[in-house]
């Protein structure tokens, strides 16, 4: 019967989207595959308008704090990791603090997490050259140990003392990139800037909203931090959700 055969099909190509849906979650793909797989959305991008008073404004900043000591970070720091991007972002990303990498390089998500997030990113068209900005909540290294500088795997978070130091290089960064939305990577930097005690996995994927030093609004969306994903791949579904919220509300700010 007609009916019978459509509800077939309907049902075998739900399955098929069900087993689609599963392969690219699944291990079977490492990371780096998982998002390259869903590079599927057309191309949004904008030519990155030069503010020569936005990139004024950021070099005075980071003028103020390229020799900070206003936390004890600030004495182990190799650099100080300010950000980087564009001058005109549609999202800000938002991480906790550099790592060893970063801390050598002086430039945020520059190790295996930042590999990961460009992946991120490039699944919604999205790029540290053409389109966001990256910064953390902390410009400097936390160490574990802070005699062993030299040492990989000596990360910690930011105490809560470090992160009330830095915020307010991140709350001027933000009031001058007057970015389209924000994105924070994990817990550590959701909880800092939407000042909430809410957990990622409870708050991921819904907007909130930042009021910026100059009482502009802006929309702040939650996810996980890469370096999670990379300990547990299930989350990239997750990821992939938050994604495409966020490239659909840039798409309608075009
Ligand atoms: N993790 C972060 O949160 N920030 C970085 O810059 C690198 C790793």
């Amino acid at each position: 019967m007609p009916g019978n055969f459509e509800t077939r099909s309907q049902e075998i190509n739900s399955l098929k989207e069900s087993v689609r849906e599963y392969v690219k979650t699944s291990e079977l793909f490492g990371e780096d595959e998982f998002f390259r797989t869903l590079h599927q959305t057309p191309l949004v991008e904008k030519p990155a308008q030069e503010s020569s008073d936005k990139k004024a404004r950021l070099d005075a900043l980071y003028g103020k704090y390229a020799e900070c000591k206003n936390c004890p970070l600030g004495n182990t720091r190799n650099k100080i990791v300010f950000g980087m991007g564009v001058l005109n972002p549609d999202v800000l990303f938002v991480g906790e603090g550099p790592g060893f990498e970063e801390d050598r390089k002086g430039l945020p998500f520059v190790g295996r997490a930042g590999e990961l997030l460009d992946k991120i990113m490039a699944s919604i068209n999205l790029s540290r050259e053409k389109s966001v900005y990256i910064a953390n909540i902390v410009k400097c290294h936390p160490m574990k140990n802070p005699d062993r500088p030299d040492l990989r795997g000596n990360d910690r978070p930011p105490e809560p003392s470090e992160m009330a130091a830095c915020l307010p290089i991140l709350e001027e960064q933000i009031d001058i990139l007057d970015p389209k939305f924000i994105c924070t990577l994990g817990s550590v930097s959701t909880k800092a800037l939407l000042k909430t005690e809410d957990g990622i996995s409870r708050i991921r994927g819904r907007l909130f909203e930042y009021v910026s030093l100059s009482h502009k609004k802006i929309q702040v969306l939650p996810t996980y931090h890469p370096a999670a994903l990379l300990r547990n791949p299930e989350l990239k579904r997750d990821v992939w959700e938050d994604m495409k919220l966020l490239q659909n509300l840039i798409s309608q700010t075009l």
